[in-house]
């Protein structure tokens, strides 16, 4: 029996619901086939975007979408991409399998895909082979509402009314892809392209974020923070687990792994809550009156494509260890919120650790889906200390926690989220409420099937969320959890 207590006396806060953000680059299929399919497609959309996949994106409450890039980012031009399709510039994207990129997604087209989801946007500016003007300029082109040349540019495709698009990064891995910068020029050069990256209207103010470090590059938060954290409002931080750390060629694969990397997994997913302490202290250090916030702009699982893909477009499947890596981050960043404001999970569709896979007209949801769907009631709730009893579990060096937990409380109730790491053992959840009330009912879900379990093309829900029968006690519920499983409790 695993004790857990919930206290509903003691918060750090409103759980951002930016937190459960999306990243899309032009890589592989996540934003052509995957999300953009074009009008003259005979896979069913609106102005060019998959119903299917909008409408399951929607059905998870993605509340923001980071674009273009990603590495991407600093290649791309977005003149490029505006104005009739037909004559828009056709490039090679270098990054990603040298591919042609004929720019039929454009700024208009990803502004229109967020509408249609119902998210924010979250532009990442090209820093590394731009220029000031040209970021400048792709801000005044969304956000002007009055008269400019860019208003009436943007008035000319199409588009009266400006976006106001709040979200701007400020290049992406400058000390990598983007620019492969010391932490002192690209400081430098945020505060100069910070300066430029104009406000016009003042009910939306723009927000801006500078790009992070990699990984454990403390130096790179605390160099930038120390000279450039008064111009943005917030620094990435971009950590991606692999089973195998040694070699990028090498990460081990995204199915049929042995029992050895479904632990290693976990436990390099666990070091994410110490990146995120440690970051964020540097951040509260440096950051004088302005509080500056931590996003996590890109987070997920990094495991070898699917054999006989295109090593470019970095396609891997998804089992119910991919669940749990992202239960794990998400319990992570909700407690943590004080200082996470923001997380992108790479990438939304076809890419890496996607939510979601297609196929031609076809498309399934992976275990991460259902975790985001899970985890859903945890947006814009205020997060409540959680802490539960656990053991170490794992194999050989690779242990781990067996239990990982967080709480919220908003209108609908008290969330309490928890996975099951142990790949073999059920564990019995006792879990007591304190200073909520009495509660009545505990609605339970559960995501379970086996740690190497998935979905794919003919059998696409393998892996989906059950009930969970949760018996009440005088002060809260019981619930026996699966082995490998990540579950959540509604408890009103
Ligand atoms: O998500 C894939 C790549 O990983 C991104 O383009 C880059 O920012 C990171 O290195």
């Amino acid at each position: 029996m695993a004790k857990a207590i919930i206290n509903g006396n003691r918060s750090k806060g409103i759980i951002n619901p930016n937190i459960y953000g999306h990243f899309s680059e032009h890589l592989g299929r996540c934003i052509y086939n995957g999300v953009y399919v074009g009008e003259s497609s005979d896979i069913p959309n609106v102005n060019g975007m998959r119903i299917d996949v909008v409408e399951a994106l929607r059905q998870m409450a993605i509340p923001l979408l980071r674009w273009p890039g990603g590495c991407f980012a600093d290649t791309y031009h977005w003149r490029d991409g505006i104005g009739p399709q037909e004559s828009r510039k056709k490039i090679v994207n270098t990054n990603w399998g040298g591919v042609t990129e004929d720019n039929s997604f454009g700024t208009h087209e990803f502004l229109e895909l967020c509408r249609q989801l119902g998210c924010e946007p979250y532009i990442s500016g090209n820093v590394g082979s731009g220029t000031v003007q040209e970021f400048s300029d792709w801000v005044e082109y969304c956000n002007m509402g009055g008269q400019s040349p860019m208003a009436e540019e943007r008035r000319k495709n199409g588009q009266d009314a400006p976006w106001n698009v709040k979200y701007w990064g400020i290049g992406n891995e400058a000390w990598g892809c983007g620019g492969s910068m010391r932490p002192e020029f690209y400081a430098d050069l945020c505060r100069q392209y910070a300066t430029y990256m104009r406000n016009y209207d003042n009910e939306h103010k723009i927000y801006k974020i500078a790009s992070g470090a990699n990984v454990d590059d403390y130096n790179w938060t605390k160099v930038v923070m120390e000279q450039a954290g008064h111009s943005v409002d917030a620094v990435s931080l971009h950590y991606y687990t692999r089973p195998r750390t040694e070699e990028w060629s090498n990460k081990g694969p995204a199915t049929g792994f042995p029992r050895e990397e479904y632990y290693s997994t976990l436990r390099n997913t666990l070091f994410m809550e110490e990146l995120v302490e440690n970051h964020s202290r540097i951040i509260r250090q440096y950051q004088g009156s302005r509080q500056v916030g931590l996003c996590v702009d890109e987070w997920g699982t990094w495991f070898d494509v699917e054999p006989g893909t295109n090593p470019g477009f970095l396609y891997q499947q998804n089992t119910m260890r991919d669940a749990l890596v992202a239960a794990i981050n998400l319990n992570i960043f909700n407690e943590h919120c004080d200082t996470v404001v923001m997380a992108n999970i790479a990438q939304m569709v076809n890419v890496l650790q996607a939510v979601i896979l297609t196929e031609g007209p076809k498309m399934l949801l992976t275990p991460t889906y259902h975790v985001f769907e899970m985890y859903k009631g945890h947006q814009g709730a205020k997060q409540l200390e959680s802490y539960v009893e656990t053991s170490l579990i794992g194999d050989k060096e690779n242990t781990v926690p067996n239990l990982h937990i967080s709480a919220s409380e908003s209108a609908e109730g008290v969330l309490v989220t928890v996975a099951n790491l142990d790949d073999k053992n059920s564990a019995v959840l006792d879990c007591t409420l304190s200073g909520l009330g009495q509660a009545s009912r505990a609605e339970g879900r559960v995501l379970t099937g086996g740690c190497g379990a998935f979905n794919d093309f003919g059998s696409e829900e393998i892996v989906k969320p059950a009930p969970l029968p949760a018996e009440m006690t005088e002060d809260g519920f019981k619930a026996s959890l699966p082995a490998c499983s990540v579950a959540a409790f509604l408890v009103k």
